[in-house]
């Protein structure tokens, strides 16, 4: 095989082999979560891009099923691009999603598609509805930076959904913007004029626009919550110049249709889901357990020679719960819970001293099976996450090590330091 065993990780989501990016339209289905996501059936570099489709019962362990999305309508066959998943109330998911209609520019369109059978609990076929596309950048929007719609929301008898895009450039250069389209039938959707929200920083790629309880409860909520003093919105954008996903957290005015920063300062890029290696995220209500769930695409960061060398490229990060910190000023993540049961074996350090330049070895646990060419970190309780990729050249296998250091002016105590061996998942029958 040419896939790359050094490198792969153990416990990250990915296929066998070849390119994967933007995790698209997950969603909770008669006991089992569905993960979809952009990926190239036919290399490790961006091209050719279909929906491919996994489920797991656990967010952990996932099974491959064939593609879900692949162009196949007028209105996609150039590329079946990002999107999201709504549950209906008649507990249908309609999946909507961009669509590429012709060669050569990149245009836009939105489309929709419906499961085959409902009574599948794996979804394994959707139909796209020969009245598709259901929305088209008219009225002045830019036909190649108009994708990516958002799960959709319902109040007062009418729905609503985001899609990412770019206001007309102002003098401080293009201005990203979410745009509102609303419908009462699912079918006909009609543009808001003036966007939900917009800012000097380019295009706004993969959009995503959710209500979180206010105050520290970690409690997720529909995104259909009906509207009461003590919820807040989080508006995330993912910025195609930065290459980073930000999020602000504001209020929703639906009557206006519009969304309100609470920063006064108004800086959009302020806060990031993630410090490292993490992109074109999305969030989805797990009913199973009341939490928002947050998914999000870490690339590589070797070459593309490498990446085709080893015949592989991108992963996803752990997913995520995510709920708003106690201050109401940003929000909180933690991996899932389900990942701790890949723990094994452990060791436990207690109240030791690392001076400045002082390094101690974390030893007794198998390393060989960690999860190679990803960290990721988690920090005080969920504020600051940071997703690294490492591509190690010594460091591989039995000469894998595990340390505590301190590189700081000051003693550092480590009060309690437990670690573990992890076990290695069902991952997509590779
Ligand atoms: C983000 C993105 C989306 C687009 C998709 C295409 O990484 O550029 O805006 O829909 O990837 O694969």
């Amino acid at each position: 095989s040419i896939v790359d065993p050094q490198l792969r990780p153990g416990y990250h989501f990915q296929p066998p082999k070849n390119w994967i990016n933007d995790p698209n339209a997950p969603l909770y289905y008669k006991g089992w979560y569905h993960f979809f996501y952009q990926y190239n059936p036919r290399g490790a570099v961006w091209g050719n891009i279909v929906w491919a489709h996994s489920v797991s019962r656990d967010l952990i362990n996932w099974v491959a099923l064939e593609p879900a999305i692949e162009p196949s309508i007028p209105s996609d066959q150039y590329g079946c691009w990002s999107g999201s998943a709504t549950m209906l109330p008649d507990g249908t998911p309609a999946i909507m999603y961009t669509g590429i209609d012709r060669p050569g520019v990149s245009y836009q369109v939105q489309n929709v598609a419906y499961p085959r059978n409902r009574s599948d609990p794996l979804l394994r076929e959707w139909v796209k509805p020969g009245y598709n596309p259901i929305i088209v950048p008219e009225g002045g929007i830019n036909a190649t930076q108009f994708r990516d719609p958002t799960t959709a929301w319902r109040a007062g008898g009418r729905w609503r959904l985001l899609v990412g895009s770019v206001a007309a450039a102002g003098g401080g250069g293009a201005r990203g913007a979410a745009f509102v389209y609303r419908s009462r039938d699912f079918l006909r959707w009609a543009r808001v004029r003036r966007p939900l929200h917009s800012a000097p920083t380019g295009m706004w790629e993969c959009p995503d626009f959710y209500p979180v309880e206010a105050a520290g409860r970690r409690e997720g909520l529909d995104t259909s919550v009906p509207g009461r003093p003590r919820v807040k919105y989080v508006l995330k954008n993912s910025l195609d110049l930065r290459r980073y996903d930000y999020y602000t957290v504001g209020t929703y005015d639906r009557r206006a249709e519009r969304y309100v920063p609470d920063d006064p300062a108004g800086d959009e890029c302020r806060l990031r889901y993630d410090y490292g290696n993490f992109y074109a995220s999305k969030t989805f209500y797990d009913p199973a357990r009341r939490r928002r769930v947050l998914w999000g695409w870490a690339n590589e960061s070797d070459t593309t020679a490498d990446d085709v060398a080893k015949g592989w490229a991108g992963i996803q990060a752990i997913p995520r719960t995510v709920w708003l910190d106690p201050s109401g000023k940003q929000l909180l993540q933690w991996p899932v819970e389900e990942v701790d049961a890949l723990r094994g074996k452990s060791v436990t350090l207690k109240g030791r001293v690392l001076k400045p330049g002082q390094h101690l070895e974390v030893t007794g646990l198998q390393t060989a099976q960690i999860d190679r060419s990803v960290v990721e970190s988690f920090g005080a309780g969920g504020e600051t996450c940071i997703l690294s990729r490492v591509y190690p050249s010594l460091a591989i296998g039995k000469n894998a090590r595990l340390y505590a250091f301190n590189n700081g002016k000051a003693d550092v105590k480590v009060s309690r330091l437990k670690a573990w061996e992890m076990r290695k998942p069902l991952m997509n029958g590779a």
